[in-house]
């Protein structure tokens, strides 16, 4: 049976997210966006390219303005990058209003459509925006998350490789947290072909790494000046479909809807998790020490602070 995945927003993040999945023959992908004519122009000539890299997966590409979405019905899995960007100087709290207002009207409009649908949601202020997504959907909380974890640890693990000289392939690293400054990146549940990270490097170069790591959607968007990363996130957000579609049972570290675990209740906040093609098929819980108990507290708190501003 086909598989099929709606790519919510037509920007760098969405394009390329559904163009990963496309590529790869995945699933048939739909791109949408507000825009006129760009999700169609983008989904045809990702179509054009399918004969010289030999995939079958359809694309598709509609245009939301008029708030219809019936391309988008019977998904398997939802992802939603719409919203505004963050500029230079700007933080991702600072998108929170504008950004609720669009995952609103998204939400409303696709649940109806793919009522059984998986929603991956990429759009800033990462976690509080799933929150919203997750009680606007009345979805279970199965069947929300948000991506960032593999995102902050995948910047974490490439900056371990280059540092080190090794593999990307042999480096897993582990980070906590809302997806803002004060992420909980876990040295010693990092690991290069199994070694924790403090066994491999100075505790100066760790600090470095982790700092860089924190920083690391703003390093990007420094440097772009207009926009923010899209490589790297997109790669992460395919991963995760990439787990539910294939029932892989994969744990990567995601925003989910946590209800106790890890002392933190009502909240979406990232932690590692079993997905699979029920989605969030269970939250693992590690051992924390006081000092990373207390980071991902604080962490936890400037998330709420997000979710209570909304209301949701
Ligand atoms: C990032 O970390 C923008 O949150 C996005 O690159």
């Amino acid at each position: 049976m086909r598989r099929k995945v709606t790519v919510v927003g037509g920007g760098f993040v969405g394009s390329t997210t559904a163009q990963r999945i496309h590529d790869s023959g995945l699933a048939d992908v739909v791109l949408t966006d507000i825009l006129d004519g760009v999700p169609a122009g983008k989904a045809l000539d990702m179509a054009e390219s399918a004969p010289i890299l030999g995939t079958d997966a359809h694309a598709a590409g509609v245009s939301t303005a008029g708030g219809d979405y019936n391309e988008t019905a019977n998904s398997d899995v939802i992802v939603i990058t719409a919203g505004f960007p963050r500029k230079p100087g700007m933080s991702r709290d600072d998108l929170l209003k504008a950004n609720y207002d669009v995952i609103k009207a998204v939400v409303e409009a696709v649940v109806k459509l793919s009522p059984n649908a998986i929603l991956i949601v990429v759009t800033n202020p990462l976690d509080a925006m799933a929150q919203a997504a997750f009680k606007i959907s009345g979805f279970p909380k199965n069947r929300v998350l948000g991506m960032a974890g593999v995102l902050d640890s995948a910047r974490m693990s490439a900056f371990v490789a280059a540092e080190l000289n090794v593999s990307v392939e042999n480096v897993h690293s582990f980070v906590l947290g809302g997806h803002g400054d004060d992420m909980v990146p876990l040295a010693r549940y990092s690991t290069v072909a199994g070694i924790p990270l403090p066994e491999l490097m100075s505790k100066e170069k760790l600090e470095t790494i982790i700092a860089r790591t924190r920083k690391g959607g703003a390093e990007i968007v420094n440097l772009l000046k207009t926009g923010s990363a899209y490589y790297a996130p997109s790669a992460a957000a395919v991963q995760m479909v990439e787990a539910i579609l294939k029932d892989k049972k994969k744990i990567l570290p995601c925003a989910v809807y946590l209800e106790g675990e890890y002392g933190i209740k009502g909240l979406f906040v990232g932690v590692p998790v079993k997905l699979g093609a029920n989605g969030v098929e269970q939250i693992i819980e590690v051992k924390l020490s006081p000092e990373d108990k207390a980071a991902l507290d604080k962490s936890a708190a400037s998330v709420r602070e997000l979710v209570n501003v909304l209301g949701v």
